[in-house]
């Protein structure tokens, strides 16, 4: 993987809370007591059972927990691409629960990018097409979309795989075109969910410096679920499901002198369900 940034262009572009200086400022994200149940025939599941989080701007947060335990249901409540069984959600101030499936389109393609656990490749796009969609979403002009996807995918090492379609890649290839398809249309927040989950060391690595480099540097806000405790040691923050609820576990500092809890969060071991509703 290349270790030289992505073009201005690409990443820094449009997030509105982002300043000059790659820092952003402001509540991000506010769950107060996010529930969600499914129902399966005649068993009702209580998933999340009182979720309650808050996401300033520019965090870097990781949320682990076992399997089952909730956490691409999160994800895609957090992403508006789900709404809760109850409970509220602020994104940037906004309740979403006031917003028709077209706002909750909009505000989600203007601010959020995605990484999904399964990729969500469209299987008859190449990878340059896929890394496309987000921008075709935004209207960008056609000529700029493909030099920004191009400058994407070769910042992430596939640059020698812009013509493939997703079943001529491997697994690690796929998860490294979903993450050139999240950073597109620089999105203020990226919700990744296994990011590094079917990559060797080596190339996580490179994943988690180039997701780092964007939070520093860009003020980009990231959430990253993961099963990895090197991930989530990478975050400054770090948070658990248990039980439906969240927890926030003490932030260790990363064996390689990583990021450490910023000295604005001096409280990242509190337990993550305080404020009362805004
Ligand atoms: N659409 C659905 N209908 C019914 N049950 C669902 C649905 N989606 C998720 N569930 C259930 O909710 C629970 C949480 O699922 P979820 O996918 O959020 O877990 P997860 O923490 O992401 O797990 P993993 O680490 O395996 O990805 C599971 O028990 C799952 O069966
Ligand atoms: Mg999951």
């Amino acid at each position: 993987m290349s270790s030289k940034p992505p073009p201005a262009t690409v990443v820094a572009a449009g997030a509105a809370t982002h300043h000059a200086d790659g820092k952003a400022s402001g509540r991000m994200l506010r769950l107060v007591d996010v529930r969600k149940s499914y129902r399966v025939g005649p068993v009702t599941s209580e998933v999340l059972q009182g979720v309650n989080l808050d996401v300033s701007a520019g965090e870097l947060v990781s949320i682990m927990g076992p399997s089952g335990s909730g956490k691409t249901t999160l994800m895609n409540i957090i992403g508006l691409l789900d709404r809760p069984s109850a409970g509220a959600c602020f994104l940037k101030g906004r309740d979403v629960a006031k917003l028709g499936d077209d706002e909750l389109s909009t505000l989600r393609n203007e601010h959020i990018g995605f990484v999904f656990q399964s990729f969500h490749l469209l299987p008859q796009l190449t990878a340059l097409e896929n890394v496309c969609l987000p921008l075709v979403y935004r209207g960008v002009a056609r000529a700029d979309m493909a030099e920004q996807a191009h400058a994407l995918l070769e910042h992430i090492g596939m640059g020698n795989r812009t013509h493939h379609r997703p079943d001529q890649l491997s697994g690690g290839q796929k998860q490294r075109v979903a993450i050139a398809r999240a950073l597109a249309g620089a999105p203020a927040l990226l919700l990744a969910d296994e990011p590094t989950g079917a990559l060797d060391a080596d190339t996580a690595a490179g994943i988690m410096a180039l997701l780092r480099q964007l939070n520093t540097e860009q003020g980009v806000t990231i959430l990253i679920i993961t099963h990895d405790p090197l991930v989530a040691r990478q975050c400054a923050r770090q948070v658990r499901i248990r039980e439906g609820t969240l927890v926030e576990a003490k932030a260790r500092p990363a064996a390689d002198g990583g990021p450490r809890p910023p000295a604005s969060r001096p409280d990242a071991t509190r337990t993550a369900t305080v404020e009362p509703r805004a």
